[in-house]
C-alpha cells in the first residue's frame, strides 16, 4: 500500500497551521459531518484511531468484566484487544473461507449466555454480510459492533457499507484507502451514544475546548465521567477532508487493478483470488490470493520470489489467537482462520500503480507456475 497524498493535502495541513488552531476544532467537526454523510451514518465522532473507536464502542455498551465479546481471530489484533481493554473476554470465532468474515454459522458455536457483543469485521475491505447477523444477534440480546477499519468505500446491499451499524469503528491509518496519518471515527445511528462518545473522547468534559474558545463569557467545564484523550487533531482532519473527496476515485482505480489481477491470474493452478461477495462490492484494500496444493511454491517461497523481483508483498491477515499476547487464551477449533492465515498473501495494490508494475507482479506468480506472461 502507498497512500495517495499530494499537494492538496499538504496545503490543507498548512492552512491549519496558519490558522493557529491545530488541535480538535472546526476541521474535525467538518470531517465528521462529511465522513458520516458519505457512509450514510447519522453521527460521526472523530477519534485518534480505530482502536480507540472500538474501545469507546464497547465502553458505550457498558461491557465489562464477566462479559464475553465474540470476535474473529482472523483480524488485526486490535479487534480482540478492545474487549480486553474493558475487562471483558474476547471469544474467537472462525470465518468463512470465501470472504474471511464471520457469519451466523461461525458465530453460533461460540456464543454463550455471557455473550454481550459481537464484533463483525469487514476484513481487508471485503464487506461482511452484517444484516442476517444483526437480526440473529438482536433476537438474543447481543449487540453488534462493526469493525469497519477497512470498509471506507465498500458497498453493501446497494448502499455504503458500515453506515447502517448501531456502532461502527473506522480507521484512517495509511494502510487504509483514506488516511489522516493516524486517525479513526466512530459512527452511530444513536444521538445519545454519539453525544456520550464525544464527551468520552475528551476526558468526559461537559464543554468541548472548541466551544469554550468560541464563548464570549468564561465557561467552567465539569468532568461528568472518567473519559479519555482520544481526540483527532485539525491537522489530521484537514487532510481527511481532502482524502474523502478522492475516495471514489481511489475505489474505482483499486477495483480496476483488482479486476486486472483476477483476469491475469485466472488460469494459475492452485491459486484463488479474493472476489466481491454476492451482497456487495469490496474496495480491495487488501487484494489477497490463497495458494492451494496445486500451486508449485509454498507461500514463503512465493514471497521470496516476489522479493527477489523487487516486489513487496505480505503474508495474509494474522490470526490473533496464535499471537503470544493470547498464549493460553482458551479457544475452539478455528480451521478456516488457520488455513487462510497460513496460505494467503496480499499482493501490492495502490492508487498510482501502473499496468507495467502490476504485470511484473503477475509475471513472477505465473512464471513460478510454469506459465507464460498474461
Ligand atoms: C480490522 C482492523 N481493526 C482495527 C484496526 C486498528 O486500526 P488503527 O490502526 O486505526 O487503530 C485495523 C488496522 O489495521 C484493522 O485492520
Amino acid at each position: 500500500m502507498k497512500p495517495w497524498l499530494g499537494e492538496e493535502e499538504a496545503q490543507a495541513a498548512a492552512d491549519v497551521v496558519a490558522s493557529g488552531w491545530v488541535a480538535q476544532g472546526p476541521r474535525v467537526a467538518e470531517f465528521e459531518t462529511r465522513f458520516a454523510g458519505s457512509v450514510g451514518a447519522a453521527h460521526g465522532v472523530a477519534v485518534s484511531s480505530c482502536t480507540t473507536a472500538l474501545h469507546l464502542c464497547l465502553h458505550l455498551l457498558g461491557i465489562g468484566p464477566g462479559d464475553e465479546v465474540v470476535v474473529p481471530s482472523f483480524s488485526f489484533i486490535a479487534t480482540a484487544n478492545c474487549a480486553v481493554y474493558v475487562g471483558a473476554t474476547p471469544v474467537f470465532a472462525d470465518v468463512e473461507p470465501e470472504d474471511g468474515n464471520v457469519s451466523i454459522r461461525t458465530v453460533e458455536p461460540v456464543v454463550t449466555p455471557r455473550t454481550r457483543a459481537l464484533i463483525v469485521v469487514d476484513q481487508g475491505g471485503m464487506p461482511a454480510d452484517v444484516e442476517p447477523l444483526r437480526r440473529w444477534c438482536s433476537e438474543r440480546g447481543i449487540a453488534v459492533v462493526e469493525d469497519a477499519a477497512c470498509a471506507a468505500g465498500c458497498r453493501y446491499r446497494g448502499g455504503p457499507a458500515g453506515g447502517a451499524a448501531d456502532l461502527a469503528a473506522w480507521s484512517f491509518h495509511p494502510r487504509k484507502l483514506l488516511t489522516t496519518g493516524e486517525g479513526g471515527m466512530l459512527t452511530t445511528s444513536d444521538p445519545e451514544l454519539a453525544a456520550r462518545a464525544r464527551r468520552l473522547r475528551e476526558h468526559g468534559m461537559s464543554v468541548s475546548a472548541a466551544d469554550r474558545h468560541r464563548s464570549r463569557q468564561p465557561v467552567l467545564e465539569s468532568y461528568l465521567e472518567v473519559g479519555f484523550n482520544y481526540r483527532m487533531t485539525d491537522l489530521q482532519a484537514a487532510v481527511g477532508i481532502v482524502q474523502l473527496r478522492k475516495l471514489d476515485a481511489m475505489v474505482r482505480r483499486r477495483r480496476e487493478l483488482a479486476a486486472g489481477y483476477t483476469a491475469m491470474l485466472a488460469d494459475v493452478p492452485g491459486l484463488r483470488t479474493v472476489r466481491d461477495p454476492a451482497w456487495g462490492e469490496a474496495n480491495f484494500q487488501s487484494f489477497w490470493v490463497e495458494l492451494g496444493a496445486a500451486y508449485p511454491l509454498s507461500r514463503g517461497e512465493l514471497l521470496a520470489a516476489l522479493a527477489d523481483a523487487g516486489v513487496s508483498a505480505r503474508a495474509g491477515i494474522m490470526a490473533a489467537h496464535r499471537q503470544p499476547a493470547y498464549a493460553g487464551h482458551p479457544h475452539g477449533d478455528l480451521p478456516v482462520t488457520e488455513r487462510l492465515t497460513d496460505t494467503t498473501l496480499i499482493l501490492p495494490l495502490y492508487h498510482a500503480m501502473t499496468e507495467q508494475e502490476q504485470a511484473r507482479v503477475v509475471e513472477v506468480i505465473r512464471r513460478a507456475a510454469g506459465l507464460r506472461a498474461a
